[in-house]
């Protein structure tokens, strides 16, 4: 196992983000700080509202956080400006949604090339590419298809080849499991660890206790804090 060796692919000081919700503020993510090095899987866990997502989206560049630094890959993402902030997040990280995110009006197939495509690749290479992430997530059959034509665990499978085009070193998963059953849990398992075994990291936000026993290392996180970790044995990592 390479855990632990070089920087980390993520790395969060002392993160905030506060939501305005009418006159109420939520403090969603108070003060986090937390590194993921290369080969690590790293579960986050903690009841639903504690912040999870949130502590995701602003790790990914989806949402910019009220204090603290995001640091992706060395570099600290919001200090980036432009075109240049959006090409970094396309080429250090894949971001698996919650609820998949997937353009109802692109086919299977379509919405994996996209990442692609916006990065100016040929169309046809990039959809040789997305081919071979659908096939990887048992999704050939289904490419054409569109969204709307999909099972709930199907979409989800293709929102994880999307997130994974590319084998970025960096993937952040928001509940990616919550749709699957086990064997299909297996295999995104097993593709996520692919991942890292290649020394690359994920941070996972999850429920799975299946999810939870792959990790090399859990976070707990509580009304937007992270509380302790717990440090996965040897043997219970997957590999
Ligand atoms: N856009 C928003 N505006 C206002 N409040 C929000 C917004 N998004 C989330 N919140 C609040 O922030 C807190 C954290 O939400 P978040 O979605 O990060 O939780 P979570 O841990 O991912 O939950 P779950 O397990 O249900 O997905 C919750 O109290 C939620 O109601
Ligand atoms: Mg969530």
């Amino acid at each position: 196992m390479i855990s632990g060796s070089g920087s980390p692919l993520l790395k969060l000081d002392s993160v905030g983000k506060t939501y305005a919700s009418g006159s109420v503020e939520v403090h969603a993510v108070h003060q986090v700080s937390l590194s993921v090095m290369p080969g690590e899987l790293v579960a986050l866990m903690g009841p639903s509202g504690c912040g999870k997502s949130t502590l995701l989206s602003v790790s990914g560049g989806l949402l910019r956080p009220d204090s603290g630094t995001v640091t992706v890959g060395g570099v600290s993402l919001y200090d980036l400006a432009g075109a240049r902030f959006h090409e970094h997040r396309r080429r250090s990280l894949g971001f698996v949604f919650q609820d998949f995110n997937l353009m109802r009006t692109l086919t299977a197939v379509e919405n994996v090339m996209l990442v692609d495509e916006l990065d100016g690749m040929p169309r046809k290479r990039a959809r040789q590419r997305a081919l071979a992430a659908l096939r990887s997530v048992g999704l050939d059959d289904v490419a054409e298809r569109y969204p709307g034509e999909l099972s709930g665990g199907q979409q989800q499978r293709v929102a994880i080849a999307r997130a994974l085009t590319g084998s970025p070193r960096l993937v952040l998963a928001d509940e990616p499991t919550g749709a699957l059953d086990s064997a299909n849990t297996r295999s995104v398992l097993g593709l996520l660890g692919e991942i890292v075994a290649a020394g690359g990291a994920c941070l996972v936000a999850t429920h799975d206790p299946e999810v939870a026993a792959a990790a090399h290392r859990v976070v707990q996180m509580l009304d937007g804090v992270l509380t302790e970790g717990r440090a996965a044995a040897v043997g219970e990592a997957r590999r």
